[in-house]
């Protein structure tokens, strides 16, 4: 469904863009459909980059990215638009995304206008509330409320929720559990695993070893902007191959179960 091919990303810094930052070198990956993917890697290996990417947020210098077969990059306008119905993100602070002066539940708002402006308000009322059930919100609670008097947990289920409306297949999830307290991260990761068995795709961005063996199928390490470790979840963390891996498991206490195993 989602494939990276040789993907390499280098911006260019100064006021002449005379320094060059290699943030991404070479990146192969693959997401099918309904998979969890973890995208694991240390704070400034490239994992923001790779997920802005894939959202068409931001270009390849080099490689490509393609969505069942089409390319990504290049999409603009009506065609990226077309893309975000099925391909959404949601990134790692969720008080950055909600605009203090409105009201939380404007990021639906904003989401009829840009998509759905023929459906009829009270149908629109009906498809967020669905949406925020989806995702274990009360809507009474969370509509009508300014960000400050909401949790980042609830902000960042209405995200999800956000995401929900467009009937996507793949979510590009960068750090979404990272800021939550304990006991929201357990519902967040419990929320990801029943969207998954609903058919959903993720890329599940982490600097956490232990949430990305909890979640997915397979992972990715990523490493100063280049893979050094890919494979089923399960192998990666029984057999590293790469000492970087090794080490990365070495400094993690103990692993969660998986997430298709109870959480206590
Ligand atoms: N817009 C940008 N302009 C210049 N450099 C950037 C930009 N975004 C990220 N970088 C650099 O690219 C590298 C990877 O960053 P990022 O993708 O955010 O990593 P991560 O999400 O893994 O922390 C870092 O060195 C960062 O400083
Ligand atoms: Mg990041």
């Amino acid at each position: 469904m989602l494939e990276l091919e040789a993907v390499s990303k280098t911006y260019r810094l100064g006021a002449f863009g005379t320094r060059e930052v290699t943030a991404v070198r070479d990146v192969d990956l693959t997401v099918e459909r309904g998979e969890v993917v973890s995208l694991i890697g240390e704070s400034g290996s490239g994992k923001t980059t790779i997920g802005r990417m894939v959202l068409g947020l931001a270009a390849p210098t080099k490689g490509q990215i393609r969505f069942d077969g089409v390319p990504v990059t290049g999409r603009r306008g009506r065609a990226l638009k077309g893309y975000h119905r099925q391909v959404q993100g949601v990134f790692q602070d969720p008080f950055s995304t909600f605009n203090p002066v409105f009201k939380a539940d404007r990021v639906f708002a904003l989401v009829r206008d840009g998509f759905f402006p023929d459906v009829p308000t009270t149908r629109w009322r009906e498809r967020v509330e669905a949406a925020l059930h989806g995702v274990r919100l009360e809507p009474a609670d969370v509509l009508d409320k300014y960000p400050h008097q909401l949790s980042g947990g609830q902000l960042q289920r209405m995200l999800i929720a956000r995401a929900l409306l467009l009937d996507i297949r793949l979510l590009v999830a960068d750090e979404i559990i990272s800021m939550l307290d304990a006991s929201t991260r357990i519902d967040v990761l419990n929320l990801l695993g029943e969207l998954k068995a609903a058919g959903l795709a993720v890329l599940f961005v982490t600097h956490d070893l232990a949430l990305g063996t909890y979640i997915s199928d397979r992972t990715v390490i990523l490493r100063a902007g280049e893979v050094v470790e890919a494979g089923p979840t399960q192998e990666v963390f029984a057999d590293p191959r790469h000492e970087y891996t090794r080490n990365l498991l070495a400094a993690v206490p103990h692993l969660h179960s998986r997430w298709d195993e109870p959480v206590k």
